[in-house]
């Protein structure tokens, strides 16, 4: 767009501390209608604290939000049309759609809920979004990625000026993520705001109009996208130069380390693979194929019928059995299955490991001992954090994943399966993960990553299974991937509604 009406929203010097510790520091930017700025950053820069503010969740420590050129002394996002899909899942699970949606504003009167309209309602917003999801299913019953387009149809519903974006494909594929970017084109064409965070280049060139750019709270950056590259972008929020660098693999060996043999489940049919010593082995697929189902079978957490083998020895698919054979699972959802958000990090990083501080000579547990590696850990997984004291739940989305990472990696296991490893991780953590898996491997480990990000596993791995609807249906060596071939694989050709992206 060259010229520009009023902005609908704008911010002046918005700082936030807390305290004492300033978090964001004089970010100043204007939404305008119709348009997608992108709020771009390292993990910790500060994104979701400018969104909290911008919705009303937190109030700023110093600076002006304007409303259509006025100051509002504090924003309600919904009185004021503005609204955010957030980092972490905020649903209840144990509710229905319908109920998810419409939770803030149950259409009815005199304390009678009516309940067709709020289904009606909003089986309408999942429609627009184009997912087949039945308004009347409890939230539980759906994956990771359905849940997300339910977060999404929640906050459509007062978004009338300004939609927050935080992150909103980590738990979408390829196909998915297309959908929702036709979705945002359509409310950019209502004349709706777009606020998205992402830390995909991809997506945000995709997405967005124009950018701000943080770097520990701070703004280092402004401006229109069309006007700056993808790599002095990625310059500005890590505030170096970078250059190009490239996983390299060692060669895995021939020694099987994990064999699954006929595993069945109402989820998904006869699995078989097997991976080796020093291999990582990379499981691609769409939403809902059953990856993480299988993950869960491998590791006990799921009833399922057929044989794991470890070092060529069968072993009972029971959680503690499997822990002990030197298996670990890395889960997908960190606040779900992973973090205990009120506790320390230093707690958190210790979870897996417990044992190992009980010093049976003295009868006691070895705080210091703990304590010691809690800081070790830290300072290696580069994890952003005030004190080893401070709760989880204070961390930024991808230093949250950092601590989960860890607390597994120092429990040297033999065999990791990891499930979306950097989900909301940030480009240079990323890239210090990639590094930490391909050094795992060449110390002879095996491993499985599952992952929605398809370069993820190009990069990575060393072979890569595909599967769709339950089934492996595609091998491939490093030295044939073919994004287009995997991708048309996993979204497979004759099913209704599953363009390939
Ligand atoms: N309630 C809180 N108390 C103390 N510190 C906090 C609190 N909330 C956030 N912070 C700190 O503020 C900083 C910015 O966090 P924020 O969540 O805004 O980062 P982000 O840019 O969204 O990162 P990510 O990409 O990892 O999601 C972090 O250092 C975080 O630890
Ligand atoms: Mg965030």
């Amino acid at each position: 767009m060259s010229v520009h009406s009023n902005p609908v929203v704008s911010v002046r010097g918005l700082s936030k501390s807390f305290v004492g510790k300033t978090v964001v520091s004089g970010v100043t930017f204007d939404l305008f209608a119709g348009e997608a700025l992108a709020l771009v950053g390292e993990n910790g820069a500060g994104k979701s604290t400018t969104k909290n503010m911008l919705c009303g969740l937190l109030t700023p420590t110093t600076g002006t939000i304007l409303v259509n050129g006025q100051t509002v002394p504090k924003v309600i996002g919904a009185e004021h049309g503005i609204s955010a899909v957030h980092q972490e899942l905020s649903l209840f699970g144990s509710l229905s759609v319908a109920e998810n949606i419409c939770i803030s504003d149950l259409p009815g009167a005199k304390m009678r809920v009516d309940w067709a309209a709020a289904e009606r309602i909003a089986q309408e917003q999942i429609a627009f979004l184009g997912i087949e999801i039945d308004a009347r299913a409890l939230v539980e019953t759906l994956g990771a990625g359905k849940q997300q387009i339910v977060e999404i149809a929640k906050a459509l519903l007062h978004a009338s000026k300004v939609l927050i974006l935080d992150e909103p494909t980590t738990s979408l594929t390829a196909v998915e993520r297309e959908k929702l970017f036709v979705i945002i084109d359509k409310l950019k064409a209502r004349g709706l705001a777009i606020v998205f965070i992402s830390h995909f280049m991809e997506e945000i060139y995709r997405v967005c109009d124009s950018f701000v750019a943080l770097r520990d709270g701070c703004q280092v950056g402004q401006g229109r996208l069309a006007e700056v590259s993808q790599r002095s972008l990625e310059e500005m929020m890590v505030g170096r130069t970078l250059e190009d660098a490239r996983v390299n693999l060692a060669a895995p060996s021939q020694t099987p380390a994990l064999e699954v043999r006929g595993l069945s489940s109402s989820d998904f049919k006869d699995i078989n693979l097997t991976v080796h010593r020093g291999e990582i082995l990379g499981i691609a697929g769409l939403m809902g194929a059953g990856r993480t189902e299988i993950a869960e079978a491998i590791f006990g957490l799921r009833a399922a019928v057929g044989e794991v083998r470890i070092d060529g020895k069968a072993v009972p698919r029971d959680v503690s059995a499997m822990m002990a054979s030197g298996l670990c699972y890395v889960t997908e959802d960190r606040r779900k299955n992973g973090l205990f958000l009120n506790r320390p990090v230093r707690e958190n990083l210790s979870a897996a490991h417990i044992a190992g501080f009980v010093q049976r000579k003295l009868r006691g547990f070895g705080f210091r001992g703990e304590k010691a590696r809690a800081h070790d850990l830290v300072s290696d997984m580069n994890i952003s954090v005030p004190h080893i004291e401070n709760n989880v739940s204070d961390l930024s989305g991808g230093n949250q994943q950092k601590v989960m990472l860890g607390r597994w990696l120092a429990t040297n296991p033999e065999i990791l399966i990891f499930d979306e490893p950097t989900k909301g991780v940030d480009i240079g953590a990323k890239f210090d993960i990639h590094e930490k898996i391909a050094a795992l491997a060449a110390t002879g480990k095996a491993i499985i990553i599952v992952s929605s990000d398809l370069p993820e596993l190009l990069h990575i791995t060393h072979r890569m299974l595909v599967m769709r609807k339950g089934r492996i249906v595609g091998e491939f060596l490093r030295s044939d991937f073919d994004s287009v071939k995997i991708i048309s694989l996993a979204a497979s050709s004759n099913e209704g509604g599953q363009d390939a992206a």
